[in-house]
C-alpha cells in the first residue's frame, strides 16, 4: 500500500540534509511526498533546539496536531532531530499522540520505527547515548551519521546539494546545545565523500556545499594519514561536473594560512566564508568558551584578507548572553565595522537547558535589551552590507542561477523578463530578468543597482541571446565575484 509522508524542517543546513535523507529513504519504502497534513498517513517534524524559539514552534505545531490525531488515530506522527535527543521521552509527555521520537543519530530506523508503530507496536524512542552516558567510543558510535542516498527531486534544486563531511561537535560554546544534541566530532571517510560527491555529479550536481558544525576543523584519521578540509577541496575539485565548491560553518582558530592558500588555488571554490565572531568583547568570548580573542579573529581576518583579497566573509552574534553590559555590547557593533561582514545572523541569547552557561550563569540580560540590541547589530550590519555593494555597481559577475525569485513566485510570473535569483561566487544574492530555461546555468550578470541584500543586473549584453541556453561551464570573467 503506499503511503504519504508530510515533513516539517526547521534549524540549519545539515537538518535539512537530514530531512531529504529521510524522504528519500522512505521512497524507496514506497512513500510518497505530500505538502499537507491533510494528505499524509505520516506526518513528521524534523526540529531543532538551538534556542527557545525553535522549540516553542515545534510544541506549538504538535499542540496543533492534537484534534488531526483523535480524527485520524491511524496517522503516524513523529518528533526526529535535534529536540528528540534532548527531550526524548518529555515528547510523549508533552504530547502523548507522537508516535516516535528519533534523534539526528538514528535516522536511518525512521522508516522502520514508523512501521513498527503502524503495526501496533506503541511508542517509538530511539536516540543517542548523552554525553556524560558511557565509554567515548561507545558514545560515538551510538550518534551514526546517515548519508544513504541522494535524490535530486528532494533538493530545491536538483543542481545544488549539501554533503555532510562531519557529524557532531567537541567545542561545547557554554551556550550551546549542538554537542549535546549531535554528540561528539567526527569525521566521515574522505572516500564516502569522494563517493558521494562523484554520484552527485553524475546526477548533475554543479555546486556542493560542505557540511560540518566547525568543518574547517575536520580531520580524518586513516592508515597512519590524517585527510583535512584541504586535502578535501583538492580531491573534490578534480571531479567533473562540480563547478562550485562551499563549505560552512568555519571555527575562526582552524581557518590557518594552509587552508585558505588552498582555497586561493581552487578557482571552483566560493570566495564566501562564514567564520562566526559571536561578540566583539573579550570577557564574553571567554565566558562563551570561544577558545579565541578578539584578536585572534583580527589575524584571521589579516590572513583571509592576505590569502583571499575580496573574499566575503559573514559572521554569526549572540546580543544579550549572561551579563553581556551596553559596552561589551558596542564592542560587537566596532567589530561589524572593522570587520565588515558581508552579513550577519544576529541572536538574542536563549538560555539552553543542561549547557554550562544555564549551569552557571544568570541569564541576565532584560528581553527588551536583547531585542534593541537585536535590531542595533542587524541595522548596523544592513548599512554596512548595503554600502559594500556598491562596489559592485557597473561590475559584471558570474551567477549561478537558482530559479525565480521569492517575488516572482508570489505574483506567479513566467516566459520572459521573469525575474530570477541566483548566486556570485561569493555567495551574493543576485535578481535579474531572464527565463525558467536559464535556472541551473552559471552566466555574467552586470550589476545595476543595489540594496542591502540584493545586486540587480542584467544578463551581460554580449551573452544574451539564446545561445546561453545550454551553457554549462563557468565564463572567463573579468570581476569575478
Ligand atoms: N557550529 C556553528 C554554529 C551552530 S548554531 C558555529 O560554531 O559557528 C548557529 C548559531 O546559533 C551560532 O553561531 C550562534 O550564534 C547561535 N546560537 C547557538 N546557541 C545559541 C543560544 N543558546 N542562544 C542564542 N543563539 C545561539
Ligand atoms: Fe555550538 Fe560552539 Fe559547537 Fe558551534 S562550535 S556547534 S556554537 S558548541
Ligand atoms: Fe538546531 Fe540541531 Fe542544527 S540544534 S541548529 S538543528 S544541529
Amino acid at each position: 500500500m503506499p503511503h504519504y509522508v508530510y515533513i516539517e524542517t526547521v534549524g540549519c543546513q545539515m537538518n535539512v540534509l537530514d530531512s531529504e535523507m529521510v524522504v528519500a529513504s522512505l521512497r524507496q519504502h514506497g512513500y510518497q511526498l505530500v505538502d499537507s497534513v491533510d494528505q499524509a498517513d505520516t506526518i513528521l517534524f524534523n526540529t531543532c533546539s538551538v534556542r527557545q524559539h525553535a522549540e516553542d514552534k515545534i510544541y506549538s505545531a504538535l499542540g496543533q496536531l492534537r484534534r488531526h490525531k483523535q480524527r485520524y488515530p491511524e496517522k503516524i506522527i513523529g518528533v526526529l532531530g535535534c529536540m528528540a535527543q534532548k527531550d526524548q521521552r518529555l515528547i510523549f509527555e508533552r504530547a502523548p499522540y507522537v508516535d516516535l521520537v528519533v534523534g539526528p543519530g538514528q535516522l536511518q530506523q525512521t522508516a522502520e520505527l514508523i512501521e513498527q508503530a503502524r503495526a501496533g507496536g506503541g511508542r517509538q524512542l530511539a536516540v543517542s547515548l548523552g554525553r556524560r552516558d558511557g565509554p567515548v567510543e561507545q558514545i560515538r558510535r551510538s550518534h551514526e551519521t546517515f548519508d544513504p542516498l541522494r535524490d535530486p527531486t528532494m533538493r530545491p534544486t536538483p543542481f545544488q546539494a549539501y554533503l555532510r563531511i562531519q557529524i557532531g561537535c567537541d567545542k561545547f560554546c557554554t551556550y550551546c546545545v549542538v554537542p549535546m544534541t549531535r554528540g561528539p566530532e567526527q569525521g566521515r571517510p574522505p572516500e564516502d565523500i569522494l563517493a558521494e560527491a562523484r554520484l552527485l555529479a553524475d546526477q548533475g550536481c554543479k555546486e556542493i556545499t560542505l557540511l560540518g558544525q566547525t568543518v574547517n576543523s575536520y580531520r580524518y584519521h586513516s592508515g597512519g594519514r590524517t585527510t583535512r578540509l584541504a586535502d578535501l577541496l583538492v580531491a573534490l575539485h578534480d571531479i567533473a561536473g562540480i563547478q562550485r565548491l562551499k563549505f560552512v560553518t568555519n571555527y575562526p582558530q582552524d581557518m590557518t594560512a594552509e587552508l585558505l592558500q588552498t582555497v586561493r588555488g581552487l578557482p571552483r571554490c566560493s570566495r564566501y566564508l562564514h567564520v562566526p565572531l559571536q561578540s566583539g568583547s573579550n570577557r564574553i568570548l571567554r565566558s562563551m568558551k570561544r577558545g579565541y580573542t578578539v584578536e585572534d579573529y583580527r589575524e584571521m581576518m589579516a590572513r583571509i584578507r592576505e590569502f583571499l583579497p575580496g573574499a566575503a566573509v559573514s559572521s554569526d552574534f549572540i546580543v544579550g548572553f549572561c551579563g553581556e553590559t551596553e559596552d561589551e555590547f558596542q564592542q560587537s557593533m566596532q567589530m561589524v565595522r572593522e570587520c565588515r561582514f558581508k552579513s550577519s545572523f544576529v541572536f538574542k541569547y536563549s538560555e539552553r537547558p543542561g549547557t554550562k552557561a544555564a549551569e552557571l550563569l544568570p541569564d541576565d540580560v532584560p528581553e527588551d535589551v536583547k531585542r534593541r540590541r537585536n535590531q542595533e547589530l542587524l541595522a548596523l550590519q544592513d548599512a554596512v552590507s548595503e554600502e559594500d555593494n556598491q562596489q559592485f555597481l557597473g561590475r559584471t559577475v558570474e551567477v549561478l542561477v537558482e530559479g525565480p525569485s521569492r517575488a516572482a513566485e508570489k505574483r506567479g510570473e513566467d516566459g520572459d523578463g521573469l525575474q530570477l535569483t541566483g548566486r556570485t561566487m561569493c555567495d551574493r544574492i543576485v535578481v535579474f530578468p531572464g527565463t525558467r530555461r536559464l535556472v541551473g546555468e552559471i552566466l555574467p550578470v552586470t550589476i545595476y543597482d543595489c540594496t542591502a541584500h540584493t545586486l540587480i543586473g542584467e544578463v551581460a549584453a554580449a551573452q544574451a541571446g539564446p545561445e546561453l541556453v545550454g551553457l554549462s561551464t563557468p565564463l572567463p570573467l573579468a570581476g569575478k565575484a
